[in-house]
């Protein structure tokens, strides 16, 4: 059939229209990638280097998220390879993390990590974040946070509002909101995009939300859309991307 393609993934064969990305086979066949940087509905970010693949005939190992897809390609997310260069990168974003009971594993990282055999990261975080507890309903935990930019594009690409954004320099560099103040004190409107889009839980509800006692209806796509996450963030935490389960503490290095 004209503008599909037809590759290979860890010998399983997959068919993916023009413009999909190598991910999105990935995807499509349910093989556990990690993928912390991707949001399932937005477009790739490219920060995070967890997504790295193997491809015949090809030098190096392409982060599959940015990957355009070619018919006859032989991807390998098993290759030896491609598993020690992503447990590397994964022991070094772990490695930017404080464990603590409330951060509950690191959602996604968490989970990555121990698929990768890591139990524990090989360095210590070099920095202290206060948490931001200054919001009603999430709090910003930055000793949670891989900078990985979802909640800043969220933020200001999706939501349009541009509330939070990566701020400071080296091991400084944070999510922070202008001036460097609370975020009680900036242009947040709480819409929840942030929360719904964190794939380690810095960005998490305080507390479950109280069961809805009367639906309100909504006309505006985008008021539909924060509802949705705001539903998203606070029954779940974080929203898995690629299918992956919310993240059970196994990891809680001390
Ligand atoms: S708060 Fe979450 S979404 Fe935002 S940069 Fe940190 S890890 Fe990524
Ligand atoms: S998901 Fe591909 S680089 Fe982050």
């Amino acid at each position: 059939m004209r503008g599909r393609m037809k590759l290979a993934i860890d010998g399983r064969a997959v068919e993916l229209p023009e413009g999909a990305t190598v991910l999105d086979g990935v995807n499509r066949l349910g093989i556990p990638l990690p993928q912390l940087c991707k949001d399932p509905d937005g477009a790739p970010l490219g920060a995070c280097r967890t997504c790295l693949v193997h491809v015949e005939g090809q030098k190096g190992l392409p982060a599959a998220c940015h990957l355009p897809a070619r018919d006859g390609m032989v991807v390998s997310t098993e290759h030896p390879d491609a598993v020690r260069v992503r447990r590397g990168v994964l022991d070094l974003t772990l490695s930017m993390l404080t464990p603590s009971p409330e951060r509950a594993g690191f959602a996604q990282v968490g989970d990555a990590a121990a698929r990768h055999g890591l139990l524990e990261p090989s360095q210590a975080p070099l920095h202290r974040f206060d948490v931001d507890a200054t919001k009603s309903f999430f709090v910003l935990d930055r000793e949670a946070c891989i900078l990985c930019g979802r909640c800043t594009v969220a933020c200001g690409e999706v939501q349009q509002i541009g509330a939070i954004s990566l701020v400071g320099r080296g091991h400084a560099t944070r999510v922070g909101v202008f001036g460097d103040g609370a975020m009680a004190a900036s242009v947040c409107t709480s819409c929840g995009q942030c929360v719904a889009t964190c794939p380690t839980g810095a960005l998490r509800p305080k507390e479950t939300p109280a069961k809805i006692v009367r639906r309100v209806e909504t006309t505006s796509a985008r008021t539909a859309a924060s509802a949705a996450a705001s539903r998203s963030a606070c029954s779940r935490g974080s929203r898995a991307g690629g299918g992956a389960p919310f993240f059970k503490p196994t990891n809680a290095w001390p």
